[in-house]
């Protein structure tokens, strides 16, 4: 797993947006798995600068995210199809019919959870996958001792995450579930770009990158990934080498 550190947020969001634009101006059938959050909102803004301005298409991509919270419908202000139609799908060319998020409200999740998985298996896998990390290392809604070899599933979420994640919700209660394309689904993707920025990011990151490789920290498991990338802002990357590592 390479990092990548750039001096902050800009530059770093700058250059993911365009590794997306180059797999995307490569291949334009290019298969994305994409993330929510505040730390991709800077690739967003600028992958739609592209589209309006410099004419990126996305129409023949197809995309996927990687979670939503189970119970909330797609209407929901704080769901994560609600995020991803504000911040990009609505802001693109994407044909709606190749953009995936799991339904939260689904009468069967795990039967929903099967179909996702059919439907990346149907779209011959992802050509890229775009992550964050959470302050304890999770990827996706894949929390710490989520199994390397799991597959889309409901989840349930850690306190700390719903902690994080509360001022989204009223009354400050995050849902407690969600649905999350496993470990082995990330993992099979043929690359992994993941994002982080921030001295509250800068733990996770030295666990993911120095310390063992384990359950225990889910972004460690992309240490043994063939073509894995951080892209780390200065703050992100402070823990790095200092031996902090757990
Ligand atoms: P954040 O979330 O970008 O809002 O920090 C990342 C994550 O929890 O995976």
């Amino acid at each position: 797993m390479r990092a990548r550190v750039f001096p902050d947020y800009d530059a770093m969001s700058a250059a993911a947006a365009d590794a997306v634009a180059r797999k995307l101006e490569a291949g334009p059938s290019a298969v994305f798995m994409l993330p929510t959050g505040i730390t991709p909102l800077g690739m967003y803004w600028r992958l739609v600068e592209m589209h309006r301005s410099g004419g990126l298409s996305f129409a023949e991509a197809t995309f996927f995210n990687l979670d939503e919270y189970l119970g909330l419908a797609p209407d929901h202000a704080a769901s994560y199809h609600v995020y991803m139609k504000e911040n990009l799908y609505g802001l693109i060319d994407v044909d709606p019919a190749r953009v995936f998020v799991p339904e939260g409200t689904a009468p069967d999740p795990a039967a929903e959870c099967e179909r996702y998985e059919v439907a990346v298996a149907e779209a011959g896998g992802i050509d890229v996958c775009v992550l964050g990390i959470g302050r304890n290392g999770h990827i996706g809604f894949n929390e710490p001792g989520a199994p390397f070899d799991s597959r889309t599933r409901v989840v349930q979420l850690s306190e700390s995450t719903r902690k994080v994640n509360a001022a989204d919700f009223d009354a400050d209660r995050a849902p407690e579930r969600a649905i999350t394309v496993g470990m082995a689904t990330i993992f099979e993707s043929r690359e992994v770009l993941l994002l982080a920025s921030g001295t509250n990011k800068a733990g996770g990151v030295a666990a993911a990158m120095e310390g063992d490789v384990t359950e225990s920290v889910p972004a460690s498991m992309l240490r043994s990934h063939p073509n894995a990338s951080l892209f780390l802002d200065e703050d992100a990357a402070s823990d790095l080498g200092r031996g902090v590592a757990g």
